[in-house]
């Protein structure tokens, strides 16, 4: 059924769409992610009609929005201002991983996700494919992990803080594109603003994530805390 939610829904999908296809070849898995886009039928008349559900990390969420400031992002930014409200907001407590995970509390007190295209999703079903947002509360490090699903993200905050395949700690702006190919570790860090990104899940989404043991999660964790990093 076609109302104003979904009409909000499909032109924040469309508007991430827009900028990935604006930014072809610019960074690994871009094309591939395009390849797979090209298949799916993102018209109005497939739009799921599901119910809304809001978050108790609503301000810190707003906090997110609010600093999406980069001129290249100010559609999905006001696409996403406007159809905030209409989307499924879910946190993972720890679905993604085996249940012994050493996630850390700074990842399990504040992370947020919505599936914009995906199983179960508040725009588009997919069965194995996601597109969402994903957020991260202040001082968060969202430590080394690995998993089957090759990964895009396209930051939209403003500094994220990125450990790719084991390399050293790297900051990233806004518009940035973050590929982790399969089975890649990966490690995110919010320094003192929340950090949200748009994240694709090429395939293989059904399987679980694992973490990747790192010496100095301990002292990273500390230091954000601190807001010393
Ligand atoms: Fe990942």
């Amino acid at each position: 059924m076609i109302n104003e939610k979904s009409i909000r829904i499909h032109a924040l999908v469309h508007a991430i769409l827009h900028f990935l296809e604006a930014n072809r070849g610019r960074a690994t898995g871009v094309d591939l992610v395009l390849e797979k886009l090209r298949e799916m039928d993102f018209s109005l008349e497939r739009i799921v009609d599901a119910s809304p559900r809001d978050t108790h990390h609503a301000r810190i969420l707003a906090d997110a929005i609010d600093d999406i400031t980069a001129p290249d992002l100010s559609n999905i930014a006001r696409c996403l201002r406007r159809a905030r409200h209409d989307l499924i907001w879910r946190e993972d407590n720890g679905q993604f991983y085996p249940p012994d995970a050493d996630l850390g509390d700074g990842y399990r007190n504040c992370n947020l996700h919505s599936l914009l295209v995906g199983p179960n999703a508040c725009g588009f079903e997919m069965e194995d494919f996601c597109l969402g947002l994903f957020m991260l509360g202040p001082r968060t490090l969202y430590r080394d992990h690995a998993h089957e699903a090759p990964e895009l993200y396209l930051n939209l905050s403003p500094r994220s803080g990125w450990r790719l395949s084991s390399g050293s700690w790297q900051d990233y702006k806004a518009g940035s594109m973050i590929w982790n190919a399969q089975g890649e570790t990966h490690a995110t860090r919010a320094y003192d603003r929340p950090f949200l990104s748009v994240f694709v899940w090429l395939e293989n989404i059904d399987s679980l994530c694992r973490i990747v043991p790192f010496p100095d999660w301990a002292e990273i964790e500390a230091g954000l805390c601190r807001n010393e990093l």
